[in-house]
């Protein structure tokens, strides 16, 4: 088993004791586990980096940078990166480097792809997941394999081009990471666009640890316009509190200001919030 220290580097969500350090509409988070340091995503621009020297975190020891999925808001701070680490070994999802991703919000379609360029020129440096894969010990990236629960709503505006055709976004470039602690399972994911039960399970089957004691993502409920995502909230509490009743349930990023309040109240003991430069350990 590893221990777990993780920071959150850049986040849409600031807070008053963290003044100094940027926020944008991305995310990214490093961590320390079986004796490493990892970064799970690098948020939209160069912030992450920024952040990290006002956090005394030095970026150019991290051992391992994993990506989450292709949408920029996670993929795009790779240029600054690359520009400071030229050790680490990087994990993503294959199709990161064949598809295109496109969203609909806000009316007209926005490319939201990774700079597949810097993809290519990281050449050797990145290894190529097909599915999931353990990298440390205690320390594994978890493509999804359970698909039962329901997925966000907020999805439907989200699709992928490859070789030409537009499809909607099926979300299987996903990964989330899985930390195996002497309290349990802690997942981190970071738009759960594939449904937090589903991740979750997914990640209870790769490692076979069934006691998850943390889950620390987005949640993909952007603007809660429609009664059915404000129902798959209270749906998705019920089920988590009766399948893992040990859950520390951490959320911010693309979980939108409306869904965190909802969730709050209808779990207040079990749902945290982060922001840029939140700490926590397990
Ligand atoms: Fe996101
Ligand atoms: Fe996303």
């Amino acid at each position: 088993m590893s221990t777990i220290d993780l920071t959150v580097l850049v986040d849409n969500n600031g807070s008053a004791q963290n003044e100094l350090l940027e926020v944008e509409h991305g995310l990214s988070m490093f961590f320390r586990a079986d004796d490493r340091l990892w970064l799970y995503d690098l948020g939209l621009s160069d912030k992450w980096a920024k952040n990290a020297v006002r956090l005394g975190i030095d970026v150019t020891s991290v051992d391992y940078l994993l990506f989450s999925h292709g949408h920029k808001d996670h993929t795009g701070g790779l240029r600054s990166f690359l520009e400071r680490n030229t050790q680490a070994s990087i994990y993503a999802s294959e199709q990161l480097m064949t598809h295109r991703y496109l969203t609909y919000r806000h009316d007209r379609p926005r490319e939201i792809s990774p700079e597949h360029k810097l993809l290519h020129d990281a050449g050797k440096r990145v290894e190529w997941l097909g599915g999931s894969c353990r990298l440390s010990p205690h320390v594994s990236i978890v493509a999804h394999t359970a698909h039962g629960y329901p997925t966000p709503v907020g999805n439907k505006y989200l699709t992928t081009i490859v070789d030409g055709i537009e499809s909607p976004y099926a979300f299987d470039d996903e990964l989330a990471v899985a930390i195996e602690t002497p309290e349990g399972l802690v997942i981190l994911s970071a738009c759960s666009h594939g449904g937090v039960l589903n991740i979750i399970r997914s990640c209870v089957a790769f490692t076979g640890c069934r006691a998850v004691c943390a889950f620390i993502g987005g949640m993909h409920l952007v603007d809660l316009e429609e009664a059915e995502e404000q129902d798959d909230i209270a749906g998705l509490v019920a089920q988590l509190q009766q399948a893992y009743p040990q859950l520390e349930l951490y959320t911010g990023h693309c979980t939108g200001p409306q869904a965190l309040a909802l969730l709050k109240e209808q779990w207040p003991e079990g749902v945290g919030v982060f922001y840029s430069g939140w700490q926590w350990s397990k």
